[in-house]
């Protein structure tokens, strides 16, 4: 039995053949509509979510499952004081799968340890979100053609970011990546990552605060909100939030070809005059996050069609 707690749980093969049953799926859906006929999706969300444990179910209903869950800790026994262990031994009677968000860093990882079913991370605290990776590789591989040779430029906050995290990990194993780290100074990208990842692996990274004076570089620019969630103070949030807004102006100075993602819910960092731009691929993204879950399920639940 297999768990996904990070990018880095599959290797490269194995994610490109995940890619690839994504790609099938979004060409072929009527293959794959009863390929978990009788089997369950429990979605455990300790923390709000609109796309993630939506598009989680989404997926499983397109295999023709069923789902079932929680989508608050107030309105699950976490409340009345369970913790994620017990939670997850009532829930593997119950399910075949689960996706689990939590706000503390770890959770999903101590679910797994006594867990009789598949355990996915759908975001824990500030740490990793590897489903949303799974999502923006599949956008920038289907609409780029390719994971290799990229500028990729990463924007907002970095340091809370767990999106950001999972991303640089799982593309650092591909060549000719770099990447461009555009943060104010508060919220850089973590020591962790700069340190283990990037200059452990030699991976070409620069630090900047301005966008403008590197967006004639990028072929990808991905955009965060900045996580209001994980601040200590709201002043400091405040002060921060609208530290950098995408908007046509700015787009004027980017490639031809150069795509804006976003992993969304998006605040005020990208201006809805950007959204009708050819290069916002956003919304695009959101669908392959569909495609890509229901490529997870079949993979951790050992489902070939
Ligand atoms: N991208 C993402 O994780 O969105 P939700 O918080 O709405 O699930």
């Amino acid at each position: 039995m297999r768990h996904l707690m990070t990018p880095l749980d599959l290797s490269v093969e194995e994610l490109d053949k995940l890619l690839d049953l994504g790609n099938d799926i979004e060409k072929h859906p009527e293959k794959y509509a009863h390929a978990c006929a009788g089997k369950k999706l429990a979605t455990l969300f300790y923390e709000p979510s609109t796309r993630t444990r939506l598009s989680f179910e989404a997926a499983m209903m397109n295999l023709g499952g069923n789902v079932l869950g929680f989508s608050s800790a107030a309105s699950s026994s976490a409340a009345k004081g369970e913790s994620v262990s017990d939670t997850i031994r009532m829930i593997s009677c119950y399910a075949d799968i689960c996706a689990m968000r939590h706000p503390k860093e770890g959770a999903p990882m101590v679910a797994s340890r006594v867990s009789s079913i598949p355990v996915i991370n759908a975001g824990d605290g500030g740490h990793q979100h590897p489903t949303q990776t799974l999502t923006d590789l599949l956008t920038i591989r289907s609409l780029k053609g390719r994971l290799d040779n990229l500028v990729i430029g990463l924007c907002g906050d970095l340091k809370f970011g767990r999106t950001v995290h999972s991303l640089i990990k799982a593309l650092a194993r591909y060549e000719g990546i770099s990447f461009v780290l555009i943060s104010p100074e508060e919220l850089r990208i973590p020591e962790y990552i700069r340190e283990d990842v990037l200059d452990a692996q030699g991976i070409p990274y620069k630090e900047v605060e301005h966008i403008e004076d590197v967006m004639p570089d990028l072929d990808i620019l991905y955009m965060t909100r900045v996580q209001r969630e994980r601040f200590f103070n709201e002043e400091d949030y405040i002060r921060l939030k609208d530290f950098y807004v995408l908007d046509k102006k700015k787009m004027e100075l980017a490639k031809e070809d150069m795509l804006v993602l976003h992993p969304l819910p998006r605040v005020n960092e990208i201006s809805v005059e950007v959204d009708n731009d050819p290069r916002a691929a956003y919304f695009r993204q959101v669908q392959y996050g569909v495609y890509v879950r229901m490529a997870l399920i079949l993979t951790l639940l050992g489902i070939e069609v």
